[in-house]
């Protein structure tokens, strides 16, 4: 390559255009990205950040703009051309064949090319090579389902870089990941970047932007509204830029007002499916008025003592009591009956059915709330008005309860599900991960009906792997570490000593 094609940027998007029926997802959009830099994109949810990367990519085809890579135009018609013109993808959701070999996965990769050809000595070969450039260490023969989610990642990363990749995108890639695999991720992001790969990196959380980008770009509404070196900004410069207003980034809120247990746990186990003890023996109440916060790395039982509290998952021991009545064992819609909700940790897996449309989803599993219809008919009028009081209220985008909720963007998708789940006015509310994938407008947001929720009486469980969300929200915290809850504290412990007992190394 010659000098002079190097000083081109690497990617330049011109008046990007497109349009997904009433909703105008980009809007005449330009971006430069400079070669050799890790370049951060934020907005809202909804802004069209995945739709102008998945044009980069080659999922969408624009109406109109165009792409010039290393200052030539390039017609991205599918992912192949773009992967040809040295883009690679790293999904949210992976796209890796689970019973398969790391090496396997990534040769299927390159499919179809004289890459596979090549055979699997050399391609063991070449994976070993990149491995040790970019400290991607991830055993080839290992299978991807025993890997954890960080290591997946960075198998879809090794899948990138072997096909060639020059220009890595990579949208939400922390939200699955645990802050020690984070950590990790970005390492590895800024040796690709020092050996002069070219990185785009999506997220909501702004410290990651701060801590990481050499340039930010905020959208919002489907525009480009700025770019900053990242050097020359600040959180809440970049704040205020996204959401279009001041953004109060702590929560505020009152003394707890805590009532009697509503919500009690006594020395429950639960396993998981091959049998090994995920909760161990675990004890603990949750009272009217307060909000009690589970922290832990992801892994360490939270996931499995949420589920078998909302009904998902069988105890293997112990009890659960509402009220004092025992219900360890009972569906999830007696539990509903009972006055328990529950915002799942995933969505997608628990909390919606992505192929019904909005107001169905807004409704699920309490469609046979009288509100909604008789005698087995569903009213689906009223059905649709109580969707679109949501929709308002939460400022659900785009406001159309008609709209397939796959075509949400993630953002807008837990906030379906949040809506639902609060304006339920349930006594006792369990919520998993509420703010994963949400812009820090819609953070602020949720955090506040949460509090609501706690001075209205009621009895709250959060469990969520961000020590700030626990910090800033909970009365009382308790931390679990393999499967045990081995501490409380109150809110003002510090983050150390919290991140000490995470890690199993203090009480
Ligand atoms: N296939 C589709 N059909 C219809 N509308 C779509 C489709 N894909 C995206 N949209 C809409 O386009 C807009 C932009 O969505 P996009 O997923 O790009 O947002 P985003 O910035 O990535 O948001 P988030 O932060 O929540 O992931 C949204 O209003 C979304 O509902
Ligand atoms: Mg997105």
């Amino acid at each position: 390559m010659s000098l002079d094609n190097d000083k081109k940027p690497a990617i330049e998007l011109v008046g990007i255009d497109k349009r997904f029926g009433a909703v105008h997802a980009n809007r005449d959009i330009n971006l430069t990205v400079a070669k050799g830099s890790i370049h951060g994109i934020i907005g809202e949810n909804g802004a069209g950040k995945s739709t102008l990367m998945s044009i980069l990519y080659g999922f969408y085809q624009a109406d109109a703009g165009e792409i010039r890579i290393s200052g030539a135009p390039v017609a991205i018609r599918d992912s192949q051309t773009a992967i040809s013109a040295g883009i690679g993808m790293v999904h949210q959701h992976f796209m890796l064949v689970e019973d398969f070999t790391v090496l396997e996965n990534v040769m299927l990769g390159a499919e179809g090319g004289q890459l596979l050809r090549r055979g699997v000595a050399s391609a063991r070969k070449e994976l070993k090579r990149l491995e040790t450039d970019y400290g991607l260490d991830v055993d080839p023969d290992a299978l991807i389902e025993e890997l954890p989610v960080g290591s997946q990642q960075r198998v879809e990363i090794l899948k990138a870089l072997y096909r060639g990749a020059e220009i890595l995108i990579l949208d939400e890639p922390t939200g699955v990941l645990t802050p020690a695999e984070a950590d990790h991720l970005f390492r590895i992001l800024q040796v690709l970047r020092d050996q002069g790969k070219t990185i785009i990196l999506i997220t909501h959380k702004l410290r990651e932007i701060m801590a990481i980008t050499d340039t930010v770009s905020v959208m919002r509404r489907g525009e480009m509204v700025a770019t900053r070196k990242t050097k020359e900004t600040t959180v809440e410069e970049l704040a205020e830029l996204m959401v279009g207003r001041r953004v109060l980034l702590r929560v505020e809120k009152g003394e707890a007002n805590p009532g009697a247990p509503l919500l009690s746990v006594r020395n429950l186990t639960v396993k998981d499916g091959r049998g090994v003890t995920m909760v161990d023996d675990v004890s603990f109440d949750v009272h009217a008025g307060e909000i009690v916060g589970i922290a832990g790395v992801a892994g360490n039982g939270q996931s499995e003592l949420l589920e078998a509290i909302a009904g998902i998952r069988k105890p293997f021991s112990g009890d659960i009591l509402i009220d004092g009545k025992p219900v360890a064992g009972v569906d999830p819609a007696r539990l509903r009956a009972l006055g328990l909700a529950h915002i799942p940790e995933d969505r997608h897996h628990m909390g919606l059915v992505l192929k019904f449309e909005e107001y169905e989803n807004s409704i699920l599993g309490y469609h046979r709330d009288p509100r909604y219809g008789r005698g087995g008919l569903l009213d689906l009028d009223a059905i649709r008005k109580d969707a679109e009081e949501k929709i308002a209220k939460y400022d659900i985008r785009p406001p159309n309860p008609r709209l397939k909720t796959a075509n949400f963007s993630g953002g807008n998708q837990q906030k379906i599900v949040v809506a639902r789940e609060i304006e339920r006015d349930p006594k006792m509310l369990l919520v998993g991960q509420p703010t994963r994938g949400v812009d820090i407008g819609a953070i602020e947001f949720i955090h506040r009906r949460i509090v609501e929720m706690r001075d209205a009486g009621k009895a709250v469980l959060l469990v969520s792997v961000e020590l700030d969300e626990i910090r800033a929200l909970s009365d009382r915290i308790l931390v679990m570490f393999a499967g045990k809850v081995v501490g409380e504290k109150t809110p003002d412990a510090g983050e150390q000593t919290l991140g000490l007992m995470m890690a199993g190394i203090a009480a």
